[in-house]
């Protein structure tokens, strides 16, 4: 067994783990973060998608014993998270999911193209999310809801300031 410590959603854990022991199986197994899911379980569906220092991995890639020190945020962190909000809503007027699989993962994605990638057109949404298999949706309402929440951002940053 090896001890791992980090802060996970913004609390410092420190559990002992099987080397082997993947990050997703980590915060599912010994955290009851659900929200996750797993798919292919070998770094292809994207379902496992999640942030580490900011950045989006596959959790299931990842093996837990590497992650000592790191900053990780599950789906569950993101509940306040302004983005986010706009992209759960936009999911849901878009009819970006069905059967909601793929959706954690999605949106962890989502997000990471929201903050980075602004002036993004579909081409390059599409692109992005190529890491993120949906075996329902056809990917045109994700594609959409991700666009929307680009264009409000833009038009509520450019706006102009009625305000007196
Ligand atoms: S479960 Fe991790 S990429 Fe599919
Ligand atoms: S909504 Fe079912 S896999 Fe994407």
């Amino acid at each position: 067994m090896t001890q791992v410590s980090l802060t996970l959603n913004g609390n410092k854990v420190k559990n002992e783990v099987e080397p082997r022991t993947s990050l997703a199986d980590f915060v599912r197994d010994h955290h009851d973060l659900t929200g996750t899911n797993l798919g292919c379980e070998q770094g292809v569906c994207g379902a496992c998608t999640m942030i580490v220092d900011g950045i989006p991995i596959r959790s299931c890639l990842v093996r837990v014993a590497t992650c000592g020190g790191t900053h990780v945020q599950t789906i569950e962190s993101f509940d306040d998270d302004e983005i986010m909000i706009q992209l759960r809503a936009a999911f849901s007027t878009h009819h970006a999911l069905q059967c909601g699989y793929c959706t954690p993962g999605m949106l962890a994605t989502a997000r990471d193209i929201v903050m980075r990638l602004p002036d993004a057109d579909t081409n390059q949404i599409r692109l992005e999310l190529s890491g993120n298999l949906c075996r329902c949706t056809g990917y045109t309402g994700i594609i959409h809801a991700i666009s929307s929440v680009l264009k409000s951002r833009k038009e509520n940053i450019f706006a102009p300031n009625t305000a007196i």
